[in-house]
């Protein structure tokens, strides 16, 4: 393992196990490039130390169960050879397996498989000896000789511009391109083992180059995996192949919001309840396991084969942020549904992902971004100070209640906006049932003042982070 990839597995490490946040460690990964440059070679783990972020114990735990993975790895070697030869069998390497991890909970000593194994009486020091030397000798062939030539895999990094199309990453084919995006292409294909449709999310180079943004890749994904949720895309699956770093999920076959606005025009406004009522749910679940989207927009609500929504991208959004700040343009990636937290570089929680969804609403209901300008800065200005259009002013006629949910969801200050997606959901259900019963006695009608708050615009316990 090259010194990069043990310190990528070191990070992972200390994040997987709440050791050190993502901030800190971006801070000492750009710290080891600096004296990178200065020509030292400083270990991730020393500079963690160094800066406070660690203590020296927590990084040596972690060396510890990197070390003792390591010689697992070897155990296995050991173990697969013994069986081999005949001169263990299956119980006793079952009863030396776990005489093995009751020596190893008496730390910090860890014993092998071969101790336990001559130990217990089941191998001659002789046996073992020669096991050991066999391994080293194998270790020794494989290192010497040059790889088989035709079946050898390619692990060359995979220039820019290469047609990755009938290329098979780990086990999945990438079949054809489906679009591409602000982080990188998204391709059909097929995980081979179990034959089935899935996307594959391929960063681009820059992005797969940057140590501080796949350390964000990676936490963001783990985080994403957790969701399991009918209205959320499914994360099966993430690698990197010969440099590029790539996302293996569920396969929607369908079309995302932003085509059928552009296709079609304004969606009507059932459909568009439906949509948002759909998305709200997966804000909820993701809300309730503590994971803000940040990047809700028409391009990242898909619509399946049966018209139903299935939200992209969950956790991943703005990689861009986690690059080099000298490399990213202040205002990154779309700014149409931008939160006026986000715009304000604030902390988000949950309010931002309504705010968006709120945004992108208004975009079915109008066929129209509610806020346009000649710049990306002039239109993030707006969603911090400009007022929503009001009623009479939208292109296409909108329901006064349901307009109102829409300003709920984008109000600009989080007191006065919708606390929780599950809030939001109440009062569209409300008059999605006037819609398609217009017998349905109206609910009472609310002012528009901002002052006033609805009954369900409340402010709530504030979201879980993560
Ligand atoms: N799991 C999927 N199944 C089918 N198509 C998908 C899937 N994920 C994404 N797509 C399609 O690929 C397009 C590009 O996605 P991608 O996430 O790379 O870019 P984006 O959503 O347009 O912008 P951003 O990079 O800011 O998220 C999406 O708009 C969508 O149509
Ligand atoms: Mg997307």
């Amino acid at each position: 393992m090259d010194p990069d990839s043990f310190d990528l597995l070191f990070g992972k490490t200390l994040l997987i196990n709440d050791l050190a946040t993502e901030a800190q460690i971006r801070e000492c990964v750009v710290l080891q490039s600096d004296r990178a440059a200065d020509g030292e070679s400083p270990f991730l783990g020393d500079l963690m130390v160094e800066k406070s972020f660690c203590s020296r114990e927590d990084v040596d735990a972690v060396l510890r169960a990197q070390y003792k993975q390591e010689l697992l790895r070897d155990d296995l070697d050991f173990k697969k050879e013994a069986l081999a030869r005949g001169w263990i069998g299956e119980t006793v390497l079952e009863e030396a397996l776990s005489h093995q991890r009751d020596c190893s909970v008496n730390e910090p000593s860890i014993q092998r498989l071969s101790d336990a194994l001559i130990d217990r009486g089941h191998l001659s020091l002789h046996q073992a000896l020669l096991i050991l030397l066999h391994i080293k000798h194998q270790k020794r062939l494989e290192q010497s000789s040059p790889p088989p030539q035709p079946s050898s895999p390619d692990t060359s990094p995979i220039e820019e511009g290469t047609h990755l199309e009938g290329q098979v990453f780990d086990g999945y084919e990438i079949q054809s391109h489906i679009a591409a995006g602000g982080m990188g292409v998204v391709y059909k294909g097929e995980q081979l083992s179990l034959n089935r449709e899935v996307a594959i999310k391929i960063l681009s180079h820059r992005l797969s180059s940057n140590t501080k943004s796949i350390y964000q890749f990676i936490r963001e994904a783990h985080a994403a995996a957790r969701l399991s949720h009918g209205h959320i895309i499914r994360i099966f699956d993430l690698g990197q192949y010969r440099g590029l770093y790539y996302m293996v999920m569920e396969y929607v076959s369908g079309t995302n919001l932003r085509q059928r606005i552009e296709e079609q025009g304004p969606i009507p406004p059932i459909q568009a309840i439906h949509y948002t009522l759909q998305a709200l749910s997966a804000l909820q679940a993701g809300y309730a396991e503590g994971v803000v989207h940040k990047d809700i927009k028409p391009e990242n609500l898909l619509v399946d084969e049966h018209g139903q929504i299935k939200v992209a991208d969950y956790g991943l959004a703005r990689i861009e942020d986690y690059l080099e700040t000298e490399k990213k343009p202040s205002i990154s990636g779309t700014v149409q549904y931008m939160s006026p937290e986000q715009v304000n570089g604030e902390d988000l929680d949950i309010q931002t992902d309504i705010y968006s969804l709120g945004a992108s609403l208004f975009e079915m209901l109008t066929g129209e971004p509610p806020f346009r300008a000649t710049t990306s800065m002039g239109v993030a200005l707006m969603h911090v100070r400009q007022p929503l259009r009001p009623l009479e002013e939208l292109p296409v006629p909108v329901l006064p209640d349901l307009y109102r949910v829409v300003e709920g969801m984008m109000a600009k200050a989080r007191p006065e906006r919708y606390a929780i997606p599950s809030d939001a959901e109440t009062d569209l259900r409300k008059v999605l049932a006037q819609l398609e019963n217009p017998q349905t006695p109206q609910p009472a009608k609310k002012k528009t003042s901002p002052e006033r708050k609805s009954s369900s615009i409340r402010r709530r316990k504030r979201p879980r982070r993560r």
